[in-house]
């Protein structure tokens, strides 16, 4: 297959772009570089499949025409993706997150591709039960950034109801590995290892005791594939997480031996923040047979790894 994946310098992005060229499927890589970095995408240089680089906007509604053209899949991953910044700037969130996903869509009704809209698990209002989060749970848009994509999902919903138009969401839940950011809003697995790296104490915001589901970076792009190409996924919202959750506290502990290390400072946006989010992955696992592969103590250590290389060789890391 041709798939257009938009967000493809970030930190999924490149990893779906691998994991579709591993498949053998023909990619063309589209962002807008605000956040993410075209070398990231250096490993899969000269590949058959990987077609050149193209930097643009998804705000930019002939250049999204220009792109569905001819494609048979758009993985559709750009966004913004802090909540913070969704809160202090609620129109740049609406427009990347919201206007460029009509502009997606709309390409892709033209050229009838199938489309896969990255949502998150950050749409889901609090979890009062120790089960864990099915996509049947309430949402509540506790920040523009989750209802932009509440917004994005309903759009992409829409295509497949009024066009027949075979779309997917996808809620996944944390997701973390190699090339996530490490400064401002990053990961936090990528923050804390970082930090830990260079001597430096782990911040927490409150009191650590939310918990996070925490997807390792390959788990997630093979399920955003799995969905992407599955009809099984098609017109459907599908959840993917461990089904696991460790607490800020714990996960902190795990990265950093030495608690002198750790320090907890006054949240930046309490409201916002979702106290339990732990995955129930059952529904992606009955239509895709997908699950979750990678431990966390296992990601952890490759995060790690790959970040200590690349302190080593001076590659400067974000
Ligand atoms: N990281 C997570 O834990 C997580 C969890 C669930 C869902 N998601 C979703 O996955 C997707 C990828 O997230 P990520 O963590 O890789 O973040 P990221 O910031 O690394 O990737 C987003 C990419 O989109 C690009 N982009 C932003 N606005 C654009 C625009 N207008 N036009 C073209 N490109 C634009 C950025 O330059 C960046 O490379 C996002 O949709 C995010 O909401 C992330």
């Amino acid at each position: 297959m041709r798939v257009l994946v938009t967000g493809a310098a970030g930190f999924i992005g490149r990893w779906v772009v691998g994991e579709l060229l591993a498949r053998g499927h023909t990619v063309l890589p589209i962002d807008s570089l605000v956040a993410g970095d075209e070398t990231n995408l250096d490993e899969f240089a000269g590949l058959p499949g990987l077609l050149p680089f193209e930097a643009g906007d998804i705000r930019d509604a002939d250049a999204c025409r220009r792109w569905t053209s001819g494609v048979d899949a758009v993985a559709h991953l750009a966004a913004s993706i802090s909540v913070q910044d969704s809160i202090d700037d609620p129109a740049t969130t609406f427009e990347n997150d919201v206007v460029g996903t009509f502009n997606v869509l709309e390409g892709a009704r033209a050229s009838g591709a199938r489309v896969l809209f990255m949502s998150t698990c950050m749409v889901y209002d609090r979890a009062t039960t120790p089960e864990g989060i099915a996509e049947t749970h309430p949402t509540r848009p506790a920040s523009p950034y989750a209802a932009s994509k509440l917004a994005g999902e309903a759009l992409t919903l829409s295509y497949f109801h009024a066009y027949g138009l075979p779309t997917t969401v996808v809620r996944p839940f944390n997701t973390y590995g190699p090339f996530q950011r490490s400064v401002g809003e990053g990961g936090v697995v990528a923050i804390f290892n970082r930090l830990s790296l260079l001597g430096e104490p782990l911040r927490i915001y409150g009191d650590g005791t939310q918990t996070r589901d925490l997807l390792y970076a390959s788990d997630c792009a093979r399920f955003v594939c799995d969905a992407l190409l599955s009809d099984a996924a098609t017109g459907r919202i599908l959840n993917a997480g461990t089904g696991a959750d460790v607490s800020v506290n714990d996960l902190a502990a795990l990265v950093e031996p030495d608690p002198a290390r750790i320090v907890h400072v006054e949240h930046i946006h309490p409201q916002s923040e979702i106290a339990v989010l732990r995955c129930d992955s059952g529904e992606a696992e009955r239509a895709l047979g997908w699950r979750s592969e990678v431990s966390l103590e296992d990601g952890i250590g490759r995060v790690r790894a790959w970040m200590a290389e690349r302190m080593a060789a001076e590659i400067p890391i974000r």
